[in-house]
């Protein structure tokens, strides 16, 4: 089973976009996926349609009095399963406070032989739910809006990753790209230099990303040759590739 996480300090990127399509894209290609939403706004709890409700909330769960499998819902996508979010997430950061950095990865390792990757859809934030994350996660996969301040964000992260001794892969790759934008195109040809583990698809810009809060669906499910939709799936076939999954649907 591997782990990914969307992650990024910064808000409004597009980790929860990302998210869901990667995950579908992993289904689709004949993958157990699970995808966990570890934000209290539980919005990609909302695109695929799934009630926020989790028995006892999450201290249950995380305290080990609440068995994972129970509160994992299937969804509508064959393959796609998810352990959704609700407000008592807000706690997160608080009760993982007193719990051992590996805590969230031992919560996973009961459902080990049941997955073959897991998704981790993050709050924006730098807090002990991070750290945990961190510590989770085979890749951390790091939407950037090509702009000066996003990338200040990812040294950032470098740096508290450095701090913590953690040496969690970061994979940073662009978002709401806009090519005419010469700023854009500035910011993202900079960055290969310092990155060289930044993935090379580029989600653009586009209304049809925007839809997903209207169609509650991953993008390939109702605009399947859009361009954020040929972008994702080529995206995870970067990400498979780098993790030894398989890149391309069964059928
Ligand atoms: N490529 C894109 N083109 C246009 N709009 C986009 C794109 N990606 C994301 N968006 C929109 O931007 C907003 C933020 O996206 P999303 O929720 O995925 O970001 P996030 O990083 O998960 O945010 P948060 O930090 O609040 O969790 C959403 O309204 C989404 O529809
Ligand atoms: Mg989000």
């Amino acid at each position: 089973m591997r782990i990914v996480a969307l992650y990024s300090i910064k808000g409004g990127v597009g980790k929860t976009a990302s998210a869901i399509n990667l995950a579908h894209s992993a289904a689709a290609c004949g993958l157990r996926v699970l995808l966990w939403d570890l934000d209290p706004q539980a919005a990609a709890t909302f695109y695929v349609r799934t009630k926020p409700r989790l028995k006892g909330g999450i201290e249950k769960l995380v305290k080990g009095k609440q068995e994972m499998a129970r509160v994992i819902r299937s969804t509508e996508y064959e393959g796609l399963d998810i352990l959704p979010a609700e407000f008592s997430y807000r706690h997160l950061d608080h009760i993982l406070e007193d719990e051992k950095r590996s805590r969230l990865r031992k919560l996973l390792k009961p459902i080990r032989d049941d997955y073959d990757l897991v998704v981790l859809d993050c709050p924006p934030s730098i807090s002990s739910l991070s750290e945990q994350v961190f510590a989770a996660a085979d890749a951390l996969l790091v939407p950037l809006i090509p702009t000066v301040l996003s990338l200040r964000t990812l040294e950032q992260l470098n740096t508290c990753l450095a701090e913590l001794d953690l040496d969690a892969q970061v994979w940073p790759f662009f978002t709401l790209v806009d090519r005419r934008k010469t700023l854009h195109k500035d910011v993202m040809s900079s960055l290969k230099r310092d990155y060289p583990l930044q993935l090379s698809a580029n989600i653009p810009y586009s209304s049809v990303v925007e839809r997903m809060g209207i169609e509650r669906a991953p993008i390939s499910v109702y605009s399947r040759t859009s361009a954020p939709a040929v972008s994702y799936r080529e995206l995870w076939q970067e990400v498979a590739q780098r993790l030894g999954l398989p890149e391309t649907p069964a059928s």
